[in-house]
């Protein structure tokens, strides 16, 4: 069989795709994380390989099998993780999923923090993380021409998906209402209430399962892809 432009409309089309939690060191037996599960990122990437795009899918560590059709890269820091993405590139479009650790422990201790017996506690100190969505979306000849960034947000959530767009300089936020559910959250939850905001407006989708999301969010990209001739 040969699959038709109809059923398969991203063909030729590569995608890069972040999912899951970064892990950041704190020494070689433990890690500041996030409580991201990769579910929307993975199922995202799913479905554009579903609509016959070549999927990049850049995992942090999660507990989900790799997507069948999707090339799955496997990291566990943000640095990794940038890395990871700028070594996929070029891509027609980049979806970043993932919750990458804002930050990182600075001077990551190279043998196991012991206690000392005194009741001391060490201290943390921070680094700020290379943030991937903003370097894939800075304007030049490697910019993917369509970029998607995601923000969890508990209030005023669609006021600060527009600040992140602008911020960010990506084509489109897809806000998460983290706050809201049943469950009061999103992040390793199975659905999910999403707002796109682009600079042309806003959309904003019922709660949905997460499967159901990246279905008709590939679906959104695909038509894109069409009308902008990507
Ligand atoms: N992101 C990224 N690299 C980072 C931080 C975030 O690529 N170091 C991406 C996320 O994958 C997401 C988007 O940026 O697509 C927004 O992430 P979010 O955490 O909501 O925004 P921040 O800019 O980190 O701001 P804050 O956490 O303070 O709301
Ligand atoms: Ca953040």
């Amino acid at each position: 069989f040969y699959a038709t432009r109809g059923d398969r409309p991203l063909l030729g089309k590569h995608v890069v795709v972040t999912s899951g939690p970064t892990h950041e060191p704190i020494d070689p037996v433990r890690y500041i994380a996030n409580r991201s599960s990769g579910q929307q990122g993975h199922a995202i990437a799913a479905a554009l390989a579903g609509l016959g795009a070549r999927v990049t899918l850049v995992s942090g560590p999660v507990t989900l099998a790799d997507p069948a059709g999707v090339e799955t890269r496997h990291v566990e820091t943000a640095r990794q993780m940038a890395a990871a993405v700028d070594a996929a590139l070029p891509a027609d479009i980049v979806v970043c999923a993932a919750a990458v650790a804002d930050w990182r422990v600075a001077g990551e201790a190279d043998q196991k923090i012991k206690k000392d017996g005194s009741g001391q506690v060490p201290a943390l100190a921070f680094v700020e993380n290379p943030d991937i969505l903003a370097t894939v979306s800075k304007p030049g000849a490697r910019r993917p021409p369509l970029v998607v960034g995601f923000a969890a947000e508990t209030e005023k959530v669609v006021d600060h998906a527009r600040a992140k767009l602008a911020r960010k300089g990506c084509d489109w936020i897809i806000a998460n209402d983290v706050g809201s559910g049943p469950d009061g959250g999103v992040m390793g939850a199975a659905d999910n209430a999403i707002h796109i905001v682009t600079a042309g407006g806003v959309e904003s989708w019922p709660r949905l399962a997460k499967t159901e999301v990246a279905t008709r969010l590939a679906r959104r990209i695909a038509e894109t892809v069409k009308e902008r001739n990507i």
